[in-house]
């Protein structure tokens, strides 16, 4: 449960390191609880394996995610900025968080000793991060998921054009088999729209 005393007012920690990191952050307040729910609704819980939370912010999406959580099932978060990382801890005590960078979710795996990855839902802002990083983060994901496991990111409505065209969409393109979207969530600020991929290794583009 997001534990509130002590811990900064929701939104003021992304706020603020929005401005000290434009282009790690991505955004000026963290997602809406219609985008929690929404990427909560299609995360497939693996039997046995962990599931990831990569850029948990101050834990917007985070929540949602442990709400919907079967018991027993291994789950942690990654998070490059610290400041966000001491937000993220203050408000769920219990969360494990690595303070990290998604680039090096292979290395994070074997020094914590996780076994299977099942899921990644990486809730970090894609589209503003430099394409050779993009690239770097996404291909240690495909790395380190099982062979039957699931990518789940959003991506704002207003890069979708730019993004579709991206060197990022293409290794998604090469390594998954499918590559699914949901409806506009247009509560969220800005509307963003989740995109679920599955099949890695399958995909009939994959050299
Ligand atoms: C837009 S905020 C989203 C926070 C939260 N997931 C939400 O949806 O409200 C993006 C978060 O991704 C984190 N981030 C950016 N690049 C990262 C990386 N390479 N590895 C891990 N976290 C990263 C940022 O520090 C920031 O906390």
């Amino acid at each position: 449960m997001a534990k509130e005393d002590g811990a900064a007012p929701a939104d003021s920690t992304i706020f603020r390191q929005f401005f000290a990191r434009p282009r790690e952050v991505g955004a000026i307040r963290r997602s809406s609880p219609a985008l929690g729910i929404a990427m909560a609704k299609e995360v497939r819980w693996p039997d046995g394996g962990a599931v990831i939370e990569a850029g948990a912010g101050d834990g917007a999406i985070t929540e949602h995610l442990l709400a919907a959580k079967p018991p027993g099932t291994p789950f942690f978060a990654v998070e490059l900025n610290r400041t966000c990382a001491h937000a993220l801890e203050r408000r769920i005590p219990d969360l494990k968080v690595v303070v990290d960078d998604l680039a090096n979710l292979c290395s994070i795996c074997a020094r914590e000793e996780v076994g299977e990855v099942g899921t990644v839902v990486a809730t970090l802002p894609w589209s503003v991060i430099p394409e050779d990083k993009q690239t770097r983060m996404l291909e240690a994901i495909i790395e380190t998921l099982a062979p039957d496991g699931q990518l789940l990111f959003y991506i704002y409505i207003q890069a979708l054009p730019f993004w579709r065209r991206s060197p990022f969409a293409r290794l998604l393109q090469d390594n998954f088999e499918t590559i699914r979207h949901g409806s506009v969530v247009w509560k969220n600020v800005p509307p963003a729209v989740v995109f679920d991929c599955r099949g890695l290794g399958q995909s009939p583009n994959r050299v």
